[in-house]
């Protein structure tokens, strides 16, 4: 298998790495995948201009030359893709959000028949970004897990450490297992 991790989060092996380096725990239990991260954060990927000439041209590619060129070509090849996010006002990060629309560039044709892992952290919701994932799986033939946790306790309006929430880190660990044997 080939598996493909965007981690979403601009804080590095913090809550929503943490969570998937447990669910990259499990499978690494099958040492035959291959895995790629990109670390959003870290590179150099420009919002979409709307300029559709990947709807045009005929491989339909995407005329901007940065490092989401990568990100296409480990797309494609991938069985797997990972979305790593923690929830920010209300939705997934920008990061996250700008690879989201540059994958236009794939919407004609290879973004279909994957699987989709969604790990999200929040502190009080995370139904927006859950609900994008599962509106646009069945229009291209895409399986979906979702992982989700919330790092934040509402009584005593506290961030929960992630390694405390022990259950929602063994989830992770068990999906990952699971997937892959
Ligand atoms: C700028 C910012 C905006 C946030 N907005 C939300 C939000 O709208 N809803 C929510 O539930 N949590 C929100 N959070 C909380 C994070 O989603 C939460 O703390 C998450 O676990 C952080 O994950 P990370 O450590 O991987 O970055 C926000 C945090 C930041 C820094």
């Amino acid at each position: 298998m080939k598996i493909v991790i965007l981690h979403g989060s601009p804080r590095k092996n913090r809550n929503s790495d943490t969570l998937a380096k447990y669910f990259i725990k499990g499978i690494n239990e099958n040492k035959n995948n291959q895995i790629k991260h990109f670390y959003l954060n870290d590179l150099n990927i420009s919002p979409c201009q709307g300029c559709l000439s990947c709807a045009t041209s005929l491989n339909h590619s995407c005329v901007i030359n940065d490092d989401m060129q990568e990100i296409y070509r480990s797309y494609t090849d991938a069985d797997i893709i990972v979305f790593v996010t923690p929830m920010y006002w209300g939705y997934m990060t920008a990061q996250l959000k700008t690879v989201m629309d540059r994958m236009e560039a794939l919407a004609w044709e290879h973004f279909y028949h994957k699987h989709f892992v969604i790990i999200i952290t929040y502190r009080h919701h995370y139904e927006s970004t859950v609900a994008f994932f599962k509106r646009i799986a069945p229009f291209f033939d895409i399986k979906l897990d979702f992982i989700i946790c919330q790092t934040y306790d509402p009584v005593s309006q506290k961030d929960i450490p992630i390694e405390n929430i022990k259950e929602k880190l063994e989830d992770a660990y068990k999906l990952g297992k699971k997937l892959f044997f």
